[in-house]
């Protein structure tokens, strides 16, 4: 069984006591920018720490040019995620120029892979502060050294993350919200970094979960997202005898009115949950379900530990259940070895599985995970042949599904004005779609029914319905 650890009272109180020293500080950095790379989890850690930094009495800065603190805070899960966060620090040194006094960090995924703190301190002599993914609830006492002796601060420890309960979070939308269930991974899947940055998988405690999200529905929030590299394992090893199909009818019944979650292995989907999913009236009809490759042998060299056909039926289990699931998956080519033909077998999953969309990524070696040390590099010329094949294919797919949505009625949660349709309400749907329509902005935040017109790219059209009056 695994313990969770977590942060004592004591060690809480002692950050609230650097907080105040720090606030207390004559020439202390007064604004902050934090820019974020990387999934929703990175998202969340980044409200967390917008949550220390203002209890610590510092306000936001509109750009990151202006702040007097700009901390990064960074992903590793591909090495492109890595060189743009990389690009951007080093970006600013040249704006420190003109802003001297400004602090750089940086934290996050990036910082936490082995060997990093020893990189940082040689290659980036210009960082003030490093921190990584299990000690960020440190910050205070980690921004009030580097802020009071203005010598680097690299605090990046090996062990194993803490779970940190109640830390202030400053969250980014009144009525949506994300609550991280869990931390970590233990799958260990051959290609990828996360397991090495984010830690073992620890369940947060049901109690702490529950708790969180009745606050967040009397603050006024409609949707939940619910954070964990794995969520299907929720509650496995740890003290509480808990599946996640029981964690969502829990949450269920706090009244919150809608319920989106990821990530979800195929592995762990059980009937349990796919049940629960068709019964609970508050979880939306959308599934992100990483596939990752069609070909059950490089299905196996990634060690996913399903089969392709394993997952077609867990598909048609999940769409048996509730025929109008939106499916959204995760597909890498050109893995270490992949031939064409089993390249063509993503294909023809991609085909037959009709995904409402795919993140599609071309395999990138990450050092120190299995899939590294594998033979059989693909030619970059052929990762973006493969992937350019498998992009369109998804399109067609997506358009497809997106054209038949046309004439159904789906209720949008209304987040906003649509990005590049200013004069239009945006908000997704059940199916996780974005959906653009005409309406008054006093329908923001709100959960409204829509028509669905037409479709247009990965966007649909609507139209507000308005309830019959007799
Ligand atoms: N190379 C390419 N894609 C990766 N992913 C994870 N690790 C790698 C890697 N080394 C993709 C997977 C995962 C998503 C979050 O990122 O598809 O589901
Ligand atoms: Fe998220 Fe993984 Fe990137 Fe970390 S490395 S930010 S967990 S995607």
């Amino acid at each position: 069984m695994s313990e969770i650890i977590r942060i004592s009272e004591e060690e809480l109180d002692r950050q609230r006591a650097w907080s105040d020293a720090f606030a207390a500080l004559p020439h202390r950095p007064e604004t902050y920018y934090i820019v974020t790379y990387g999934c929703q989890m990175n998202a969340h850690d980044s409200e967390k720490i917008a949550g220390i930094l203002e209890s610590m009495g510092m306000r936001p800065a509109s750009e990151r040019t202006q702040a007097d603190f700009v901390l990064h805070n960074t992903c590793c899960i591909r090495d492109n995620a890595e060189r743009k966060a990389l690009g951007n620090v080093t970006w600013l040194k040249e704006v420190r120029r003109d802003r001297p006094g400004m602090l750089i960090g940086v934290c996050g995924c990036m910082v936490q892979q082995p060997g990093m703190a020893a990189k940082l301190l040689r290659q980036y002599p210009f960082i003030d502060l490093a921190f990584g993914t299990g000690n960020l609830y440190r910050l205070p006492e980690l921004l009030f050294r580097a802020a009071e002796s203005g010598k680097r601060v690299i605090d990046i420890p090996a062990e194993e993350s803490t779970l940190a309960e109640s830390l202030p979070i400053r969250r980014s939308s009144p009525f949506q919200a994300y609550v991280t269930i869990m931390y970590g991974c233990n799958n260990y899947c051959s290609y990828c970094i996360v397991p090495y940055v984010r830690g073992r998988e620890r369940s947060r405690r049901s109690n702490d979960i529950l708790r969180e999200i009745e606050e967040l529905q009397r603050g006024g929030v409609r949707e939940i997202m619910l954070l964990g590299q794995n969520v299907n394992s929720y509650g496995s090893g740890s003290e509480e005898d808990i599946s996640f199909a029981s964690l969502l009818r829990m949450i269920g019944r706090t009244g919150i009115e809608r319920i989106r979650f990821m990530t979800s292995h195929p592995k762990d989907l059980s009937d349990e949950l796919i049940d629960e999913m068709a019964h609970n009236p508050h979880i939306l009809r959308h599934f992100h379900l990483p596939v990752q490759s069609g070909s059950n042998r490089v299905l196996q060299a990634m060690n996913r530990r399903y089969t392709r056909e394993k997952y077609l039926e867990r598909l048609s289990a999940l769409r048996a259940a509730m025929p109008d699931i939106g499916v959204t998956t995760d597909l890498i080519v050109a893995f270490p070895g992949e031939t064409e033909a089993e390249f063509e077998d993503t294909l023809s999953l991609t085909e037959e599985a009709q995904f409402d969309s795919a993140f599609t990524f071309i395999y990138s070696p990450r050092a120190g995970t299995k899939a590294a040390q594998l033979p059989g590099a693909i030619m970059p010329e052929v990762a973006t042949e493969r992937i350019e094949r498998l992009i369109a294919l998804q399109e067609g797919i997506t358009d497809r599904i997106l054209a038949e949505q046309t004439g159904k009625r789906v209720n949008v949660l209304v987040t906003g004005h649509a990005r590049r349709e200013d004069d239009l309400l945006t908000g997704k749907c059940e199916r996780n779609i974005s959906v653009n329509f005409p309406g008054p902005d006093e329908c923001i935040g709100s959960i409204v029914p829509v028509e669905i017109t037409s479709a247009k790219k990965t966007t649909l059209r609507g139209k507000i319905i308005k309830e019959q009056t007799a």
